[in-house]
């Protein structure tokens, strides 16, 4: 085993607003090894972004982290210094976030922004930052890269500013790149694009990249290791083959049903049918249940335990779906 670069263990977060608390992120532990794709798998609302803000403590002031830690290099990010933990963002663990257009200064020329990143990391001046600027808008297939270096956020396609975005990520030579949903906002033909420098960077570099996303189509073409995300709970976890030829717990099967048709017929996608709930108290029991088609007693008892090794791989599930 190697290993990982980032290692998330029993986070637990919380928002608190007037109106209510929410468990958004339940003892959630994941790592994530060098130079792999880890893909947080899951429904809106299910907590995925939460998870990956706090690995970086970009969350909202109404957040609190109420236990867990996230280890990079041996040292706890949560409990990180501002200065130190400053040092890392953006140099050693980028983010992409999903709309690219808003992770972009509307003011301020793409070529300066991307120079902006490198002289604010780097040893390195003005002139020698704007060329190189360039250079990383042409290496994300960008075409015509210095007319683009010269444009402003608004004159641009949201696939280019995702590229932008990928690039000014990857300037740096990161560890770790944590992408929320990237391609969520672009139609399909640009998602496959964006995807492909996503990948293409990651084996120029061996840069590891934890991915957030609702498709398992997006997974099944990139992932290493995939961990299903309900409610707040990683409720399932292994290797990407694994997952997608023996998964085990209910819901996993239920998402896996909902990939397109891959003979081309189209039609609509399937959805699951019911609502994750939202977790305003920790779990008294497994928050599947309404959605279940498995369901024992034990399973309104109390909700199961985190992870457990069933079967082939860790899943929180007392009634997995398994054929020996
Ligand atoms: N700023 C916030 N204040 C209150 N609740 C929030 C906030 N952000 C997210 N939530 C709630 O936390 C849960 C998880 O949200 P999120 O992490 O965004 O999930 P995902 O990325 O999987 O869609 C949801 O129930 C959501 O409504
Ligand atoms: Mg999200």
């Amino acid at each position: 085993m190697t290993t990982p670069v980032i290692s998330v263990h029993d986070l637990t977060v919380r928002y608190r607003t007037k109106e209510s608390s929410v468990y958004a992120v339940d003892q959630v532990s994941f790592a994530l090894e060098p130079g792999k794709v880890l893909a947080l798998v899951g429904e809106s609302g299910s907590g995925k972004s939460t998870a990956a803000m706090s690995v970086l403590r970009l969350l909202p002031p109404e957040a609190e982290v109420l236990g867990g830690e996230v280890l990079f290099e041996g040292r706890d990010l949560l409990a990180l210094g501002d200065k130190p933990l400053r040092a890392i963002r953006g140099r050693r663990i980028a983010m992409i976030f999903q709309d690219p257009v808003a992770g972009l200064n509307p003011v301020i020329s793409i070529g300066d922004q991307v120079a902006e990143a490198l002289t604010s990391h780097l040893e390195i001046g003005k002139k020698d930052a704007k060329r190189q600027a360039v250079a990383i808008l042409s290496s994300v297939g960008l075409a015509d890269p210095e007319r683009v270096a010269k444009s402003y956020p608004f004159q641009l396609s949201g696939g280019m500013c995702q590229r932008v975005m990928i690039g000014i990520a990857t300037a740096l030579h990161p560890d770790v790149i944590v992408a929320d949903e990237p391609t969520s906002a672009l139609d399909v033909t640009i998602q496959a694009q964006i995807l492909y420098q996503l990948n293409r960077l990651r084996e120029a570099q061996g840069t590891a990249i934890l991915l957030i996303t609702h498709d398992f189509g997006v997974v099944a073409q990139m992932a290493d290791d995939v961990a299903v995300m309900y409610a707040g709970r990683v409720i399932e976890t292994g290797g990407v083959q694994e997952m997608l030829e023996r998964p085990l717990h209910p819901y996993t099967h239920a998402l896996l049903g909902t990939l397109p048709r891959l003979d081309g017929q189209g039609g609509p996608l399937r959805a699951i049918p019911g609502q994750p709930p939202e977790m305003v108290v920790p779990a008294e029991h497994c928050p599947f249940i309404p959605r279940c088609g498995k369901v024992l007693t034990a399973c309104r008892e109390s909700p199961p335990p985190p992870l457990e090794e069933q079967h082939g791989h860790p899943v929180a599930c007392y009634n997995p779906i398994w054929q020996s």
